[in-house]
């Protein structure tokens, strides 16, 4: 049997519509929530993927402050930018687009965003205290795959979830979030990367599997056990010369034969993708309503 596609796009659209909602109460109070955006140099995904990110804070009624740096600047302007940005009381959340270009140093970069400001919960000490179970900003698109599960039913506690790719963006700040003491986690976590050892062993063994690996095809129907949920949070572009743009979008799942076998999938385009950027609205009404409180 076909298994269930798991609607990224509506789960989100339903979330957005909250969102909305929220920003509108806000401002009747007064409180714009506002987040900065600064993306170097240009990597046609990540110009895409910021592009979407204004939109989507435009339509959720989120002030935005874009700004796009040559692939030259320097890290001193970089730095002076983002420190701007702390100190500027219309900012609730600032995201510095990555991948950067290789003579900025990601790790200075990212620890100058001052963790109340870091929606991506990329600085350290929001790392930590999500490892501890803290509040705390959850990065965007580990935090995206645990709502699309939780608002599709699947239920995590006492399952087996297997992580493929052990990323600081996805892979490892999953594991931290599902192996926490919660409804929407309680989970066994195994998390396989490029030095694990047999590889289909581990993930024929997932209730739930999730692949954030960043390479077409590195999960085949062979590897799915029978019934498994399977999140696909890979985004790659492949050539396709009977399209416009000349790629399509493809995950790291080989989605057609592997359906066959799920009980339930994300498709990409579609799925965890959607989310992820709602998500990033969702910590920055959250860093809004903390500054408003505070
Ligand atoms: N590049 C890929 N994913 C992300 C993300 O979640 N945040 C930022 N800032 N850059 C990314």
């Amino acid at each position: 049997m076909s298994a269930r596609i798991l609607d990224g796009q509506k789960i989100a659209a339903e979330m957005r519509d909250d969102i909305r909602k929220q920003v509108a109460a806000m401002k009747q109070r007064g409180i714009t929530p506002g987040l900065g955006v600064i993306l170097v140099g240009d990597d046609p995904a990540s110009k895409s993927y910021v592009t979407a990110k204004e939109k989507a804070c435009e339509e959720a009624g989120i002030f935005s402050d874009d700004n796009r740096l040559p692939a030259d600047t320097s890290l001193d302007d970089l730095l002076g930018l983002v420190r701007r940005m702390n100190a500027d009381n219309r900012i609730h959340g600032i995201l510095v687009q990555l991948p950067m270009p290789s003579h900025l140093p990601e790790r200075e970069v990212l620890r100058a965003v001052v963790p109340e400001k870091d929606v991506d919960g990329f600085h350290p000490v929001n790392v930590g205290k999500m490892l501890l179970g803290e509040d705390c900003f959850l990065p965007c698109t580990p935090h995206g795959v645990v709502q699309i599960l939780a608002r599709s039913g699947v239920k995590t506690s006492g399952a087996h979830v297997v992580i493929v790719g052990r990323s600081n963006i996805v892979g490892k700040p999953l594991a931290a979030m599902l192996v926490q003491k919660n409804e929407n986690a309680n989970a066994t976590v195994t998390i396989c990367h490029t030095g694990t050892r047999d590889m289909a062993r581990f993930t024929r063994q997932a209730d739930i599997l999730v692949v954030a690996a960043g390479r077409p095809r590195t999960v085949t129907a062979d590897m799915v056990k029978e019934g498994a949920v399977v999140i696909d949070v890979g985004v790659n572009r492949i050539p396709d010369p009977s399209r416009k743009s000349g790629y399509r979008l493809v995950g790291d799942v080989d989605f057609e034969a592997v359906k066959e076998k799920a009980a339930m999938i994300t498709p990409v385009p579609g799925g965890v993708g959607p989310m992820t950027i709602t998500m990033l609205l969702y910590n920055t009404v959250k860093s809004a309503g903390r500054f408003a409180s505070s």
